[in-house]
């Protein structure tokens, strides 16, 4: 007997008593390639009844092959030392008060990493094993984040290296030769240890920032916002700093929505823009506040953000990166983690931002926020 692929589960024998309060999976019309994980049943002589379609993608052997072969031939894992792991856990052989076996992580032939569960239904509790119920589980997307964690450890640890590096240069040299040096000289390494500690300082409240994006506790504290006021403190500041007042071009249009946003999180969303534009960027930067559709439904009003300036703008085939960690394109680059935190924060406020090219042929930032409820008001 073979319980096929597509027809309805059928696992349990007509004399033992139905299970009515975790209702049958056949009554509910489901299919063991309805089910996400693989699932490969073998019957009481240890041939394969059932090898739904998880199952078939995770081993990539098609059901048509798997169904009626032996158990260890359908399925012919090793565990990491390289044992067989049927011969191994012996199923039909076994001790007897054995119900199964608990998640363990088996290779396929290939090298290929599986989760793999079992359970053994006998119909006493030390009778003979009738069936083997086996799920098996892809660990493909477990990998890849574990992947992207260890990726994200090293990076950072680079990153914070080099400016560590030249900290402890500088201040071992002007320990050591402190009467060497001239005034002008001790200046100027001591500004570097300076810089190079800002740098540290700055990455390390990036990092917290992403680690509060990636887990959803990026907080938002809603106030009226006058945006146009926040992008003109940032215009002055660079003025203030030295950059040329022509070099910004504020555009306001009317009438915009009252905005409620958290202002910090908004500030830092634009100064990041804005420090882009200017670092990466060439020529005017000009920005343009409007009124616009909200990207949420149900709320009709928001303001929209453009910070447009005339460099080199963004490769086409990097628009889609820009906004991921540690992306950065040229050598003037930062850390490349400014962009990955203004979507974050635009984001948590409900907002969406996208990159295009601007008029003038360089780099252009849109963002839209949706006017926003205070949080007393909801
Ligand atoms: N206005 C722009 N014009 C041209 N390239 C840009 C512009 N804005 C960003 N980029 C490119 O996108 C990359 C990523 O930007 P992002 O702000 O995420 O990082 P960063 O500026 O390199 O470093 P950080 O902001 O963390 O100090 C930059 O390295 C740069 O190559
Ligand atoms: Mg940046």
């Amino acid at each position: 007997m073979s319980v096929g692929t597509s027809r309805p589960l059928k696992t349990r024998d007509a004399r033992r008593p139905p299970a009515p309060r975790h209702g049958d999976l056949a009554e509910l019309g489901l299919c063991p390639d309805d089910l996400p994980d693989g699932l490969v049943i073998a019957d009481e002589h240890g041939r394969v009844v059932c090898f739904n379609a998880a199952a078939a993608r995770i081993t990539a052997l098609p059901a048509e092959r798997a169904l009626g072969s032996a158990l260890e031939h359908a399925l012919p894992l090793e565990d990491l030392e390289g044992r067989r792991w049927w011969q191994l856990t012996d199923p039909y052989r076994g001790l007897a008060i054995r119900v199964g076996q608990p998640e363990r992580n088996l290779l396929l032939p290939g090298g290929r990493e599986v989760l793999v569960s079992a359970r053994y239904v006998r119909d006493e509790p030390t009778g003979p094993v009738r069936r083997v119920i086996v799920c098996l589980r892809d660990t493909e997307a477990r990998r890849r984040t574990e992947r992207s964690h260890a990726e994200l450890i090293a990076t950072v640890a680079h990153e914070l290296r080099s400016p560590l590096t030249s900290v402890k240069g500088f201040t071992a040299t002007l320990l050591a030769k402190w009467e060497r040096f001239t005034d002008d000289q001790k200046k100027l390494m001591l500004e570097t240890v300076d810089a190079d500690a800002n740098r540290v300082t700055r990455l390390i409240a990036e990092l917290l920032d992403i680690s509060r994006i990636d887990s959803g506790r990026l907080e938002v504290r809603r106030q009226p916002v006058d945006i146009g006021a926040a992008v003109g403190r940032h215009i002055q500041a660079y003025v203030a700093s030295g950059q040329s007042a022509d070099r910004f071009l504020l555009r306001i249009g009317h009438p915009l929505p009252e905005l409620w946003a958290d202002p910090d999180k908004i500030d830092q969303v634009l100064s990041n823009l804005l420090e882009n534009a200017v670092r990466h960027g060439e020529g005017t930067v000009t920005i343009d506040i409007e009124p616009s559709a909200s990207p949420r439904e149900r709320e009709e009003a928001a303001t929209s953000v453009t910070v447009s300036d005339e460099g080199p703008g963004i490769p086409e085939e990097s628009m889609n990166r820009v906004f991921t960690r540690f992306w950065r394109g040229s050598k003037r680059g930062g850390t490349g983690l400014g962009l990955y935190i203004v979507k974050g924060i635009v984001e948590a406020h409900g907002g969406t931002i996208t990159v295009g090219r601007a008029p003038g042929g360089g780099a252009q930032f849109r963002f839209t926020l949706p006017v926003g409820t205070p949080a007393h008001l909801l």
